[in-house]
């Protein structure tokens, strides 16, 4: 009676059992919590709610591509990191979720399939599933540091391929494209005309300057896109707000496809106008904000990474190497299954994602939120050092 597009089977897995159960056992540390609002930042209350409540909330403006004032909020956005952005190159969206669902539509036919890094979050498969898309993996490696091998990439490509989908840092290896690997990438997707959507949520969150990394595939004032290419960013990480639904799209690359797929992608937004007034008139105090609450979060995950490589040295865990992002990785031994090493972690009273939930490579890794409150981390951390040690 349903739709393939959903999967066969909803029932929960051992894990999730086990958490619920552990959760009515009594309060637990969330070393997976990535809620932002949960894990005590100091919002400007007032300032946000102000933000939601003018005037210009009250009508009704539909416009396709979104408000400009708001698209012009994000293309500063832009500037200040060295991208030019025109908000005519701009698509407002209710998510970056959304905006994946909006591309996955304008690219790809039921059946096709897009190219994902492996291991990586586990959203856009349902994504694509949503959208009838197949997705394929292409592996990220790791050999002190994550790079990806182009080779490898190009022998995922079939036929149906329609697009890359690069995640920048990636989540939750917490690895950013250099550009080096850009290059081949372009090359690679302009000559069999595939389009590159970059998923740039996580930008902001670099622990230390690199030169070689590309910090966003928006284009710099002289520069272009080789292949057809999509920015996706949006409030939910770089100002800490998911509960407010924007995100938005950059469309760049050769003129001409770009004109093309801005006709067709307007059509698909214009079916849906789903980005509500309030957050659109709100976005240029909003996005103000990563000076404020997206500083906040930088600080907390460059401290909490600083703290877990001090707590790990001399163990028996090892933290893979990350130049970014919300989450880290941590290497434990094989004496156990990393089921058995979140299951045993429950009962210390301690959420862990098993490195599976990533599709990391092999086993044994356990990932761990970086926004957590601190002294949840702390506290977390220690148990899970405690635990490791225990079990050797
Ligand atoms: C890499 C990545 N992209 C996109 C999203 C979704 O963002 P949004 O809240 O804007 O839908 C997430 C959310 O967790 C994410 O980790």
């Amino acid at each position: 009676m349903f739709s393939r597009r959903l999967p066969a089977s909803l029932e929960a897995n051992r894990i999730s059992r086990a958490l619920e159960a552990a959760r009515a056992r009594g309060p637990l540390i969330d070393l997976t919590e990535t809620n932002p609002t949960r894990v005590g930042l100091r919002y400007p209350e007032r300032e946000i709610l102000d933000a939601l409540a003018q005037p210009g909330a009250l009508a009704y403006q539909p416009d396709p591509r979104g408000l400009l004032s708001a698209r012009r909020a994000v293309a500063g956005y832009y500037a200040e990191r060295g991208a030019t952005v025109s908000p005519e190159r701009l698509f407002l969206t209710a998510s970056t979720s959304e905006s994946y669902s909006l591309l996955f539509q304008l690219l790809c036919d039921p059946g096709d399939r897009v190219l994902v890094p492996e291991p990586s979050d586990p959203l856009f498969e349902l994504l694509a599933r949503l959208a009838a898309v197949e997705i394929a993996p292409y592996p990220l490696r790791y050999h002190a540091g994550w790079y990806l091998d182009i080779e490898e990439l190009e022998q995922k490509l079939d036929d149906r391929t329609r697009a890359v989908l690069v995640v920048n840092p990636n989540n939750p290896t917490g690895s950013f494209l250099k550009r080096g690997e850009l290059d081949r990438l372009e090359r690679v997707c302009a000559e069999r005309s595939l389009a590159i959507v970059s998923d740039e949520v996580f930008a902001d969150y670099w622990f230390a300057p690199d030169p070689e990394r590309v910090p966003t595939l928006a284009p710099g004032p002289a520069g272009q896109r080789r292949a057809l290419t999509f920015c996706l960013s949006g409030l939910s990480k770089l100002c800490g707000l998911p509960q407010l639904k924007l995100g938005w799209i950059v469309a760049a690359g050769p003129a001409e496809l770009v004109r093309e797929a801005e006709a067709r992608l307007e059509l698909i937004a214009d079916t849906y106008l789903s980005v509500g007034a309030p957050v659109q008139e709100a976005a240029p105090r909003l996005i103000a904000l990563i000076s404020d609450v997206g500083a906040q979060l930088a600080l907390r995950v460059r401290t909490a990474r600083a703290e877990l490589a001090a707590r790990v040295s001399g163990t028996a865990l090892q933290l893979l190497d990350a130049e970014g992002g919300w989450s880290a990785i941590l290497r434990v031994p094989r004496t156990r299954s990393e089921e058995e090493w979140v299951l045993q972690l429950l009962d210390d009273g301690v959420v862990v994602h098993p490195g599976f939930f990533f599709d990391m490579p092999e086993e044994a890794y356990l990932v761990v939120s970086l926004i957590a409150k601190p002294e949840d981390f702390s506290e977390g951390i220690e148990r899970l050092i405690a635990r490791v040690h225990a079990g050797l």
